[in-house]
C-alpha cells in the first residue's frame, strides 16, 4: 500500500445536535471496516468517543451510522467501498435525536413499531400443538420477504418522508406490520390495519424507495408498504376500518 494510502482521514461527529466534526487520522489495513475505524479511534486516539455496536457480523443492527452522507451498517461496510478520495465522514443516523457523538436515541424508532402493532398476538396456548404453516402459501412468502429485518434504522434514516413528517411510522415499523398481517397465526390483523391506515401510516409513503435502496438486508419495505396500502384500502371498502 503506498504511503499516501497508509492512513484514512476521518471526520467524526462529536457532541449532541449542536456538536461539530473532529478530524482523526487512522492507519489503513486490508479488509478494514468503517466500524474498525471508529473502534480504532475510540481505543487508541480518544476513549471518550461514544458509539454502538455488538455483533460485528451484521446481525444485531446496532452499528448503523451515516458514512459520507449515506446510512450504512458499519460492521459490514469496508473502507475501500465507502471512502471518497481516502476520506470518511462519520455521523450519527439522520431522523433520530443525537444523544452523543455517534449514538442516537432509538426510542421513537421502536415506539413506532409498537404504534404499528408490531407485536405478534396469537390465540393458541402452549397446550395446543404447533401451528403448521405451509411455506409455499402466498401469505407466508410475503411474510418471509420482510422477516429478516434487524432493526438497524438505516431505512428510517434514509427516508425523506420521516424527515419531513416526524410522526410518520416509517419503513421498518410498516414492514414489520406487513409481516404480521401475513402471519396466519396472528389474530390482531384488524387492529393492525387500523393502526397503519391513519395519516402517519402507510398512505403517507411517497414511494421514493430510499428505504429499499439502502436496506443492508436487501429487504423491500416499499413493497411491504404497498401491500399495506392495498389491504387497508380493501378493508376500508368492506367497512372494516
Ligand atoms: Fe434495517 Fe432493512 Fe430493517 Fe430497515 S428494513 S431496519 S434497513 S434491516
Ligand atoms: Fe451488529 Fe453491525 S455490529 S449489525
Amino acid at each position: 500500500m503506498p504511503a499516501s494510502e497508509a492512513t484514512v482521514q476521518v471526520t467524526v461527529w462529536r457532541g449532541s445536535a449542536n456538536g461539530a466534526f473532529q478530524r482523526f487520522e487512522v492507519p489503513r489495513h486490508s479488509s478494514q471496516t468503517v466500524l474498525d475505524v471508529v473502534t480504532h479511534i475510540q481505543r487508541v486516539l480518544d476513549p471518550t468517543l461514544a458509539y454502538r455496536f455488538s455483533c460485528r457480523v451484521g446481525m444485531c443492527g446496532s452499528c448503523a451510522m451515516t458514512v459520507n452522507g449515506v446510512a450504512r451498517w458499519t460492521c459490514r461496510t469496508h473502507v475501500d467501498r465507502a471512502a471518497r478520495e481516502g476520506r470518511l465522514e462519520i455521523a450519527p443516523l439522520r431522523n433520530l435525536p443525537v444523544i452523543r457523538d455517534l449514538v442516537t436515541d432509538m426510542r421513537d424508532f421502536f415506539d413506532k413499531w409498537a404504534r404499528a402493532k408490531g407485536q405478534f398476538r396469537g390465540a393458541s396456548t402452549r397446550h395446543e400443538d404447533f401451528a403448521r404453516i405451509r411455506p409455499d402459501t402466498a401469505a407466508r412468502m410475503q411474510a418471509e420477504a420482510g422477516i429478516e429485518c434487524i432493526g438497524c434504522g438505516v431505512c428510517y434514516a434514509s427516508c425523506d418522508v420521516v424527515a419531513r413528517n416526524p410522526d410518520y411510522l416509517g419503513p421498518a415499523a410498516l414492514n414489520r406490520a406487513w409481516t404480521l398481517v401475513n402471519d396466519a397465526r396472528d389474530v390482531a390483523r384488524g387492529d393492525r390495519l387500523r393502526a397503519v391506515a391513519g395519516d402517519a401510516g402507510c398512505h403517507a409513503c411517497h414511494t421514493q424507495m430510499g428505504c429499499t435502496e439502502r436496506c443492508p438486508k436487501n429487504l423491500a419495505p416499499t413493497a411491504s408498504i404497498a401491500g399495506l396500502k392495498r389491504e387497508t384500502a380493501r378493508a376500508a371498502l368492506r367497512g372494516e376500518l
